[in-house]
């Protein structure tokens, strides 16, 4: 069975003490056990400030938004894999569509992210999504197929056993109107199909697949109710600690 996996991804939001004080107050509301992975993730400014609140012993685990490829050299402005390994970083959040359409990202480059990521031991949580364009001429499945296969071909199975992936409809991000979950369920589907066809159905099983895009503490139940979805990439609803705490219990009660 795969384990539930809800992860905060908090963009360009708070600085290194409004950081940690959060998680301190959030790790107060959480069930002391829980079958849900929770992860946040903080800018990289606030990753050492969120890391010493947490404390060695906590049941949030760190990740970062970003990396780039190379491991050091003459990169202005880049963070490595090292780097946040060494800051206690177990997930990386790449590819997500905010890189992709601001910063020009593209699918060899997010491949290069995964291997470094995965070279440094950092789980990639590899996003992909249609526009609405795409997905109003009848695009979808073959926009969300060329992100996979752009940026994770070649990569070898015992690879994959580390990779979530993460589907968010980039018209269903900050947008409050979030996929409905039949609409979630189909996409998981045909994310499964192709890793079934490019790697086996094993890997396809086994693999984590999460859903993105304006989840809330009201509709993350509809969400989870479905054994194609794995979990949650949450962005405005993890910013405040009501909510991410809701979603974080309906996730663990329901035991996906
Ligand atoms: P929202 O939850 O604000 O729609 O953002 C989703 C997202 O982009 C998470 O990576």
């Amino acid at each position: 069975m795969r384990t539930a996996l809800i992860v905060g991804n908090w963009k360009m939001n708070k600085t290194a003490s409004e950081a940690a004080a959060f998680v301190h107050e959030l790790a107060k509301r959480l069930p002391a056990s829980s079958s849900v992975e929770l992860v946040v993730a903080p800018p990289f400014t606030a990753l050492e400030s969120v890391r010493a609140a947490l404390g060695p012993s906590s049941p949030i685990q760190l990740g970062a938004q970003n990396l780039f490829w190379e491991d050091h050299g003459a990169y202005t402005g880049e963070v490595s894999a090292p780097m946040l390994r060494d800051l206690g970083c177990r997930y990386v959040i790449l590819g997500h569509s905010e890189r992709r359409t601001l910063f020009g990202e593209q699918d060899d480059g997010i491949h290069k992210k995964i291997r470094a990521a995965l070279t440094h031991g950092l789980r990639p949580i590899l996003c992909v999504g249609e526009s609405l364009a795409q997905r109003e001429s009848g695009k979808t499945d073959g926009a969300l197929t060329q992100q996979l296969k752009g940026s994770l071909a070649g990569l070898a199975p015992q690879a994959m056993a580390a990779i979530v992936i993460a589907y968010e409809p980039v018209w269903a991000i900050g947008t409050g109107r979030a996929a409905t979950t039949e609409q979630a369920v189909a996409a998981h589907r045909t994310i499964r199909e192709f890793l079934a066809g490019t790697w086996s159905p094993a890997i396809a099983k086994a693999a984590r697949i999460l859903y993105g895009g304006s989840v809330t503490p009201q509709n993350i139940e509809s969400l989870l109710q479905s054994d194609q979805i794995d979990g949650a990439l949450i962005g405005g609803a993890c910013l405040q600690i009501d909510s991410f705490a809701t979603i974080a219990s309906v996730a663990g009660s329901l035991g996906v």
